[in-house]
């Protein structure tokens, strides 16, 4: 069933090697592997879904439930075994599509935690014919990492199905010359695969009948990785399903996916409403990075009834924060790039159970993750870009991981200079005013929203 080679592997095919001590340099493969480290479950996604179909005049299905979609016995039971009871939001739409007959082109927005993975798999394992022993599914991933863990996603799902293999091409896994491949699913990432297909001909392109490209957003950031996914495409046939994932939809995504996918239905997450009315803002005066630190433990107390986070700007503050606070006596948890990706879902996990009350972190290791029961951020530093300008961005990005699902949110932050005012006063000018910042004057707490 698995016909791979771990131990010969190169770790970061097509990735740039070249990090930086510059955070921002943090790699969005790394990002989206973590994700879906701690997202083993579904996380609840209130966010709607846009369907814009390719013949608008074709009815839309949706599904409730897994059985309407007439799935194998024995896939169904895959299903069923990974824990999986309903379909989620995305899938409600897209697996009727992706299922349908004859096949249906999709471009969807979708992060992990939604599903997707789990949907697109589906789709590969159902339209596989387990009788023809060639490869039928061609899945492509940005790194070595993320092809496993799809892989896993499709060894799960289909462990009721064993007529049906797998195989991984990543740089690494070398095969005898002139072999044909047998396994019906192929999974890999762009470079790799193309060799395979191209050069050293282990697979007929011309017998696929689902082309499966996650991750764009990711993809297209390394580079050659776009050409090599157009020129696989190219060698497909006409009537295969192309099946295009993507976290986020900027135009170069975009353009991008149009070249992959033709004739597509596209899925899009409605954008959230950037409502920050649940959420009461505050900023603290303070004179130096020492004062903030007092400043904090002020408040420690009360931001310690439910969960906070606190953004540093760099991994140093960072680190040097989570220090002082061990040192009076607080438990809390840091995440910092230095960490391999593995130890980081440690921390997350960890925090996410409870087992801290207060994460220390840079933006950069956070961006993205989603831990439902933080109703405090802390901003130690604001968040400004490279050239020092508020980023507007970023600061709605961490605040909002407040008061989601209707609970009241509260976002303090933190001001040591003119400097800094003024970047608050920038933040503020583009949220308008109806997102006014409270001054807190400490210790004098009376105003904090009763957390609990
Ligand atoms: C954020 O908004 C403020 C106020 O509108 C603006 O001055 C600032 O340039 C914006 N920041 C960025 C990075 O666009």
């Amino acid at each position: 069933w698995f016909n791979f080679n771990s131990g010969a592997a190169s770790k970061t095919e097509g990735e740039a090697n070249n990090k930086t001590e510059d955070d921002d340099k943090e790699d969005k493969a790394a990002q989206s592997y973590l994700n879906k480290l701690i997202r083993s479950s579904l996380v609840n996604n209130k966010n709607e879904v846009e369907v814009l179909q390719k013949d608008p005049n074709s009815p839309l299905y949706s599904v409730k439930s897994f059985e309407e979609l007439r799935l194998k016995p024995q896939l169904l039971q895959g299903v069923y075994g990974m824990g999986f009871n309903r379909p989620s939001k995305i899938q409600e739409t897209a697996l009727p599509m992706m299922l349908a007959e004859p096949p249906q082109n999709l471009i969807a927005q979708s992060q992990s935690g939604t599903g997707k993975t789990a949907a697109f798999v589906l789709a590969m394992l159902s339209h596989v014919d387990p009788s023809n022993k060639w490869p039928q599914c061609l899945c492509v991933s940005p790194t070595y990492e993320l092809a496993l863990q799809t892989g896993k996603v499709i060894e799960q799902m289909g462990k009721f199905y064993p007529e049906v293999q797998l195989v991984y091409a990543i740089r690494g896994n070398k095969l005898p010359k002139g072999v044909k491949l047998q396994e019906q699913i192929v999974i890999g990432t762009p470079g790799t695969m193309l060799d395979w297909c191209a050069k050293f001909k282990f697979i007929e392109p011309k017998k696929i009948r689902v082309f499966v490209l996650d991750e764009a957003d990711v993809m297209i950031a390394t580079q050659g990785h776009q050409d090599q996914s157009i020129r696989i495409q190219r060698m497909l046939p006409k009537n295969c399903q192309m099946l295009l994932f993507s976290a986020t939809f900027e135009e170069t995504v975009w353009n991008f996916a149009q070249r992959i996918v033709p004739e597509p239905n596209i899925i899009k997450l409605k954008r959230e409403e950037e409502t920050l009315d649940t959420i009461k803002q505050y900023y603290v005066l303070c004179n130096s990075k020492e004062e903030k630190f007092e400043a904090l433990c002020n408040i420690y107390g009360a931001i310690t009834i439910a969960q906070a986070m606190i953004f540093c700007h760099t991994r140093k503050t960072a680190g040097w924060l989570a220090g002082e606070l061990s040192r009076e006596g607080h438990q809390v948890a840091l995440l910092s790039g230095e960490m391999q990706v593995e130890q980081r879902a440690a921390v997350i996990d960890r925090f996410r159970d409870g087992k801290e009350k207060v994460l220390v972190t840079t933006n950069v290791c956070a961006r993205g993750i989603d831990v439902e029961q933080v109703s405090v951020v802390i901003n130690f530093d604001l968040p400004v870009d490279k050239d020092m300008n508020p980023d507007n961005e970023t600061y709605l990005h961490r605040i909002g991981r407040t008061g989601r699902f209707g609970k009241r949110g509260l976002a303090i932050n933190m001001v040591d200079s003119k400097m800094s005012m003024n970047i608050l006063n920038r933040i503020q000018e583009h949220f308008s005013e109806s997102h006014c910042l409270s001054h807190l004057s400490l210790p004098d707490l009376s105003h904090l929203p009763n957390l609990q």
